[in-house]
């Protein structure tokens, strides 16, 4: 029991040197103030610049790039991914038509805080809308697929697709979670657009199986009257 004691010291000794460390540290409050300094100077600069004209952020600003009202979301796009892209686009998005702007190193910093401050906290429902649609899109398809699989047609292409369309919702649920609007966006259209392909195929394999079934009837009905043919002709002789 008493050789215990050393690592309990030990312990607390630890303990005690990370409070201070952490008491010890830039005092929070300078922190928060530095955020707040970037925040207004990122803004001012985004005007400045003139990012407005390409960029909409919450519906206001111009179309040439993307919406940013949700790029804080994309958790691909880091700090230092940010602080690249502002200082030279095309050194992370190779071919990117976003011109190079002037900008000095703080002014970096502070779009960089603005920018990854940008996240709608909660979904619109025109997605939530859309997520549903895309579920109930896909769940029509699987019915369609199992209709025309009891008709003995090979439904192989289809199922690949009907996994690759749930996989997309799958994505989707990952993308909520870190409240990447973007990616939701994308990969519902995506879901739905795999879902309308599916009852395009179902379609055209029930037409066929209509066509089939067609051509049974006419066949025996031909039969029938062959045989009819045959019997009258063997009463007449
Ligand atoms: C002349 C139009 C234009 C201006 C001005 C402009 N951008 Fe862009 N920006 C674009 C285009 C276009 C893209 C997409 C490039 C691509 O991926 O090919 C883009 C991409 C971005 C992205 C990445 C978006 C994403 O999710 O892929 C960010 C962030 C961004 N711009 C921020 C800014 C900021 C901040 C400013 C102002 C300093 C600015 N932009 C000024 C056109 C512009």
């Amino acid at each position: 029991m008493s050789n215990r004691y050393p690592l309990i010291i030990f312990q607390y000794l630890c303990l005690t040197i990370a409070l201070l460390i952490v008491f010890n540290a830039t005092p929070a409050q300078s922190q928060l103030t530095d955020v707040n300094e970037l925040m207004t100077l990122g803004k001012e600069v985004y005007n400045l610049k003139g990012c407005g004209s390409c960029h909409k952020i919450a519906g206001a600003g111009g179309d040439l790039g993307p919406d940013l009202t949700n790029e804080g979301n994309i958790i691909s796009h880091d700090t230092t991914w940010h602080k690249k892209h502002l200082l030279d686009p095309q050194s992370v998005v190779p071919g990117s038509t976003m011109p190079k702007i002037d900008l000095s190193d703080r002014e970096i910093v502070a779009l960089t805080v603005l920018i990854q401050g940008l996240k709608s906290e909660e979904l619109p429902r025109d997605v939530e809308g859309a997520i549903k649609m895309a579920h109930e899109r896909l769940d029509e398809a699987r019915k369609g697929i199992d209709e025309i699989k009891k008709s003995g047609f090979n439904v192989d292409n289809l199922e690949v697709k009907y996994v690759q369309g749930w996989t997309h919702l799958e994505t989707i649920n990952n993308m909520i979670y870190t409240h990447n609007l973007t990616g939701v966006y994308k990969e519902t259209e995506e879901a739905i657009h795999i879902a309308k392909e599916i009852m395009q195929d179902v379609l055209s394999y029930n037409k066929a199986l209509e066509h089939r079934v067609m051509q049974t009837i006419i066949f025996i009905v031909l039969m029938v009257i062959i045989v009819v043919l045959l019997f009258v002709k063997l009463l007449i002789v």
